[in-house]
């Protein structure tokens, strides 16, 4: 088995304004062989640049948290969301689902039409986790921003699917569009 990606840590916050005033992006993500996590990354500089070249640096903050590390509270400070997460067995990531079920009660009817994004890495599919991860935010009563970002790796051999990952620069800047395009919109719609 490989060992669980533990690289970035627990949280990188790039600090926005007064607290309180700034918009809150949370990207909450899982990886096992790195390619969620240069995913969530790649989003977090996509927002973080955005809101620089909107002027709107000092009122805005990307928040990377690893989903066995976030809670309730980070969600409800927050004013929209990244999930992403790998597909394993046709479904999220155990992680990346525990994190919902553990914050799934405490926050519902508390975020109601707040946006979100969806970023699955997967070997060939990533359709299901996508699928699921959505009905949970339909759930939350959440507004999807975009349609899911979906990095297909080609990992489909056992080997392949342990090896530590490397995603492709055009799909991460995917996924730095997508980050961008929460940033826009938790700055201009409110
Ligand atoms: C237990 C397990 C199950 C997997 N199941 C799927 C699957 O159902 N569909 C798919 O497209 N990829 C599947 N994969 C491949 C991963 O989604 C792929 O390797 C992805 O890049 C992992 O993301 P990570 O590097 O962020 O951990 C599976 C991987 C593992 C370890």
């Amino acid at each position: 088995m490989s060992r669980p990606d533990r690289s970035a840590g627990a949280a990188v916050a790039v600090p926005g304004g007064a607290a309180g005033s700034a918009k809150r992006l949370l990207i909450v993500w899982h990886s096992r062989t790195g390619a969620a996590r240069q995913m969530a990354e790649a989003a977090a500089r996509g927002a973080t640049r955005a809101a620089e070249e909107l002027e709107e640096a000092a009122n805005f903050a990307a928040t990377l948290r690893r989903a066995a590390d976030a809670m309730p509270d980070d969600v409800l400070a927050s004013d929209g969301y990244l999930f992403c997460a790998p597909e394993n067995l046709a479904s999220l990531s155990g992680e990346m689902k525990e994190f919902f079920d553990r914050c799934y009660y405490p926050v519902l009817d508390r975020i109601p039409g707040r946006a979100y994004a969806l970023a699955i890495s997967a070997g060939s599919d990533g359709e299901g986790a996508a699928r699921q991860a959505a009905r949970i935010c339909t759930g939350w009563r959440l507004r999807e921003a975009a349609p899911p970002v979906i990095v297909r790796l080609d990992a489909q051999t056992p080997q392949a699917i342990l090896a530590p990952k490397t995603v492709p620069a055009a799909e991460l800047a995917r996924c730095e569009e997508l980050g961008g395009l929460l940033a826009g919109l938790l700055l201009l719609q409110g």
